[in-house]
């Protein structure tokens, strides 16, 4: 099989904000206890942080971590996490039926962000709350002093603002499971009203007012016109979650996913250019992707767990290849868009559907989801180039016309190095693709990583957490301005070329 990618200084789609590799801490399950914070752990640092957690999120990159929540958000009331730890109270998390023991608050997290060099993508509770808390919560984090919150924050022993940027106003309030789920306008007027008062106390923030959970939402569409129609002229994103799976074991399906997801962004963006021109504004919507990810190993066994205990092993999938490959995939959609997706969160780090995994106690791992994110992160920076794709193509189950090859190519202008994202979707054969690269005169292949294993099922574990890791072995050549690459059978390869 053989495909052609054509690639073109000229074609610039958007420069890649580095907040498009961001990810997501939550209060749930695993993520907070037991993965980035575990104080009896032997690696754990004098504020109870594992630093052999910290040196992978390092190791990744993250440039921003969404934080407290997720579904989580919507019932948390922020006083609970500050001030002295000792006096913090035990509450139920309705949303994951869990005990939430406070230990780990606000200043925490900041901490712990400063350590792994993470930008903070706070959340505000838009569920059980409205705007007075989340103004509250904002005068106490970005405040520097000099009145009742900023004091208190000073008090607690943090003399210098967080200076949090980005926020988000609540999250998925489209959705039932929702604690104070809402209709569109219910939340749309909630989200403007707190928008305002948010940004009355610090005007240099961003805001991200939440869109669909998910495409299939039976209000999708409609949800992101109506909140838009409220909120259109004081936030800064809309919001697009989505979690995909192989519940049929139909593998060719699972890996044409991510076409799905640009059908997705393609109709948000839509949405808020339908909205623009409604409102005949010059501003232009941006989106933050800030929930995406495969997500379905671990349904049976969260049917299973105990109600109300600290910490449980919720959510925890345990990733393959091919869940590596539909990860890659996605990236390159999120790349292919990148003029208009600023931020996005693969949710999410440690633990639960997290690239990172810890034992309790034990060691931490990458899983297989970690490579293709990693790789993105490290090389993925600088504009993003349209690459034309000439690619054989497959029909299966769930979509017609799948092209084999998956491709994003990212430019970066100050380095001059160019990366080459590629993705062979075909479950049963290699792919040589050829591509002219005549505007890079002169450039040879710094390397070749392909991520690839014979097993579509293959995993990483605490007991074989390397048994699916890439190699810089990869078949290309580059002659007289052609790139020649062959990608093994369902693989992720990174071309780098200077
Ligand atoms: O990431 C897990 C959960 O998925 C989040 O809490 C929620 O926002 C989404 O439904």
């Amino acid at each position: 099989n053989k495909a052609e990618l054509v690639v073109d200084k000229a074609f610039v789609i958007g420069s890649v904000d580095s907040r498009l590799y961001g990810s997501f801490i939550e209060h749930v399950g695993r993520a907070v206890y037991g993965g980035i914070y575990e104080p009896g752990h032997p690696e754990a640092d004098e504020q109870g942080f594992r630093k052999d957690v910290m040196a992978m999120v390092r190791e990744l990159g993250v440039p921003i971590v969404r934080y407290p929540g997720g579904n989580f958000v919507s019932g948390y009331e922020w006083e609970d996490g500050v001030g002295p730890v000792d006096g913090r109270k035990r509450r139920l998390d309705l949303a994951w039926a869990a005990l939430e023991t406070n230990e780990v608050g606000t200043n925490e997290f900041a901490e712990w962000a400063r350590k792994v060099g993470a930008e903070v993508m706070m959340a505000v509770n838009l569920g059980t709350r409205g705007p007075a808390d989340a103004r509250n919560l904002i005068e106490y984090c970005n405040h520097p002093g000099g009145t009742y919150w900023s004091d208190l924050r000073r008090s607690h022993g943090y003399e210098a603002p967080h200076k949090f940027k980005t926020w988000c106003l609540g999250n998925e309030m489209d959705g039932p499971w929702q604690i104070g789920h809402k209709t569109a306008d219910e939340y749309g007027r909630t989200a403007l009203e707190t928008a305002k008062l948010m940004k009355w106390v610090d005007p240099s923030i961003e805001l991200v007012v939440c869109g669909s959970s998910m495409r299939d939402m039976p209000t999708f569409g409609s949800w992101e016109a109506t909140v838009l129609d409220h909120t259109y002229d004081h936030v800064d994103y809309l919001s697009l979650h989505t979690y995909y799976g192989n519940r049929k074991d139909d593998t060719a399906s699972f890996v044409a996913k991510s076409l799905e997801m640009d059908d997705y962004i393609h109709s948000v963006i839509a949405v808020c250019d339908f909205v623009k021109a409604k409102k005949r504004s010059k501003k232009q919507m941006m989106l933050s992707f800030d929930e995406w990810n495969v997500w379905y190993h671990s349904a049976a066994a969260d049917r299973q767990l105990e109600r109300w205990t600290i910490a449980p092993p919720q959510i925890e999938d345990i990733y393959t290849l091919e869940d590596a490959i539909v990860v890659g995939c996605m990236i390159i959609t999120l790349l292919k868009h990148a003029d208009r997706v600023r931020v996005a969160c693969i949710a999410q780090l440690v633990n639960v559907i997290g690239p990172i995994m810890t034992a309790n106690n034990g060691i931490a791992w990458r899983q297989t989801i970690f490579y293709p994110y990693l790789h993105a992160s490290l090389y993925g920076r600088g504009v993003s180039l349209k690459p034309i794709i000439r690619s054989p193509k497959y029909d299966c189950k769930e979509f017609t016309d799948v092209p084999c090859l998956e491709s994003a190519v990212v430019y970066d202008e100050a380095s001059e190095l160019l990366t080459i994202f590629a993705v062979n979707r075909d479950l049963a054969a290699d792919l040589v693709v050829e591509s002219d690269l005549r505007h890079f005169a002169g450039y040879r292949i710094v390397e070749h990583l392909v991520l690839e294993n014979p097993d579509p099922k293959a995993k990483n574990t605490a007991t074989q957490p390397l048994n699916v890791t890439p190699h810089a072995g990869g078949d290309s050549e580059l002659r007289d301005g052609c790139l020649r690459a062959r990608l093994p059978k369902l693989s992720w390869n990174v071309i780098r070329l200077t």
